[in-house]
């Protein structure tokens, strides 16, 4: 085993041989998928998965035959590994087609209770997916838009400001939890509180932040949390966590003949089940990413197993952990371990490329507060170009906005093609950073 996939916990050799498409080439150069931020690859299990259900289950939801019942155990079970993924109930988990459409479906049912007079919080540093929901929503209903502001020189959140614009009026903040665009990590649990001091809802958009740290909708107390299955190794949907007693109390957009139990209540028409069958695959991954490392290290923290209960949908806190929750938890831990050592890397790398502008934070003492997101600018070069050249030669990075519009306006970077993203996971390579960072070189000493 190269000595660079030793360098943490992960057995990457092992993670790597689970993801068919890494192992593909573009013009005779191995392919390094340095796009997780939009979209993750998956490992054969999720594919597996996903064509079994097809093959054997196919169905609608709530016939009086076997496939339309094995769908309906197949929906449950993925709740409930969602739930273990956030840590809620299994009640509390809604699945839609992406975190978009669950968004806007959420903000019309919020917007039914505001009127004139009301605000609402937005941060300049969010996906667009986070704001122009609650924008619509606010036109409709007369409620007042504050935004909260960023530092420009390390693209953090202004909390002095965040704070100035929260007031007695708030009746809902949205904040992304990571970046997107940048990797700077937000710190939601201090804006879920401030948001509640003013009994205002904190509606938190998580999805950057799915793949590098472990999501816990009980000990951040937010409202709503909404992600993307299909950036954390999954398929492409979107799941949503709301509190209990939001779901119930809130009135959702529906066609009367849907239950109005929740969490069924929220969802609309039929729901795309293969992927939702690739759900459970996808946390199981995680989970089993946390059982091997957890054998392999005695680094890891294996939770006490007074901490356990058995069942994965238990309200969150009700009875301790699941074991697969537990599992995720170790995963995490190893996940970060990995990437933090793939972040110094490819900052101290970077920081050395003549001409090359880094937007977001920099310094290493400060690297717990960002994710391995880059968000870069090479003199004479458009970020398009750069991505160009560097996919001819199967390094796969991004370039514009990815909708994090308010951002590279705000930094003036979108009439020029905003950035070149560089986004790492927890299948990437040490090897894969060095070859990156030597055709970076390459392409600006040409
Ligand atoms: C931070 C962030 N929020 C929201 C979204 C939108 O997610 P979806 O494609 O599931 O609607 C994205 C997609 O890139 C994102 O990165």
């Amino acid at each position: 085993m190269p000595s660079e996939m030793l360098a943490s916990s992960l057995d990457l050799t092992a993670i790597r041989a689970q993801f068919p498409s890494l192992s593909q080439t573009v013009n005779g150069h191995p392919a390094a998928f340095f796009d997780g931020p939009g979209g993750t690859q998956v490992p054969q299990r999720v594919i597996d998965a996903i064509s079994a259900y097809l093959a054997n289950n196919n169905a609608n939801t709530g016939g009086a035959y076997a496939t339309s019942r094995r769908t309906d155990t197949m929906i449950a079970e993925a709740r409930a590994a969602m739930a273990d993924f956030l840590h809620c109930g299994a009640d509390e988990v809604i699945f839609g087609p992406n975190m978009t459409s669950l968004t806007f479906a959420i903000s019309c049912a919020i917007g039914r209770e505001l009127k004139p007079g009301d605000e609402i919080l937005v941060t300049r540093l969010d996906h667009d997916a986070n704001v122009s929901p609650w924008l619509a929503m606010a036109e409709d209903c007369g409620v007042t838009v504050r935004w909260a502001e960023i530092h420009d020189e390390d693209c953090t959140l202004d909390m002095a400001d965040l704070v100035s614009k929260i007031n007695v009026n708030t009746k809902l903040v949205a904040v992304g939890y990571a970046s997107n665009a940048v990797g700077t990590i937000n710190p939601v649990k201090q804006i879920v509180q401030l948001a509640h001091k003013v009994g205002a809802l904190a509606y938190i958009d998580a999805v950057h932040y799915g793949p590098h740290g472990l999501i816990d909708v009980a000990a951040l107390d937010c409202d709503f949390l909404a992600c993307s299955t299909y950036k954390f190794f999954g398929p492409h949907m979107g799941v949503l966590y709301g509190k209990r007693e939001h779901l119930r109390r809130f009135r959702p957009y529906k066609v009367r003949p849907n239950t109005n139990a929740i969490p069924n209540c929220w969802e609309w028409g039929t729901l795309n089940h293969e992927c939702i069958a690739g759900i459970t695959a996808c946390v199981e991954y995680i989970a089993d990413n946390g059982r091997h490392t957890a054998s392999r290290s005695s680094k890891m923290r294996v939770p006490h197993p007074s901490r356990l209960s058995k069942g994965g949908n238990d309200a969150a806190g009700a009875s301790g952990l699941s074991e697969r929750r537990a599992a995720i938890e170790a995963a995490y831990a190893s996940i970060h371990e990995h990437e933090s050592a793939l972040l110094e890397k490819m900052m101290a790398g970077l920081k050395e490329i003549p001409g090359l502008r880094i937007y977001g934070i920099t310094d290493p003492a400060r690297f717990h507060e960002r994710c391995t997101t880059f968000a870069v600018r090479i003199e004479g070069h458009t970020p398009l170009e750069l991505a160009t050249q560097l996919g001819d030669r199967g390094f796969f990075t991004w370039d514009g906005n990815y909708y994090a519009l308010n951002l590279t306006e705000h930094l003036d970077v979108e009439r020029s093609g905003g950035f070149l993203r560089i986004g790492l996971v927890h299948y990437n390579t040490a090897d894969e950073v060095d070859r990156l960072l030597a055709a970076l070189r390459e392409i600006v000493a040409s």
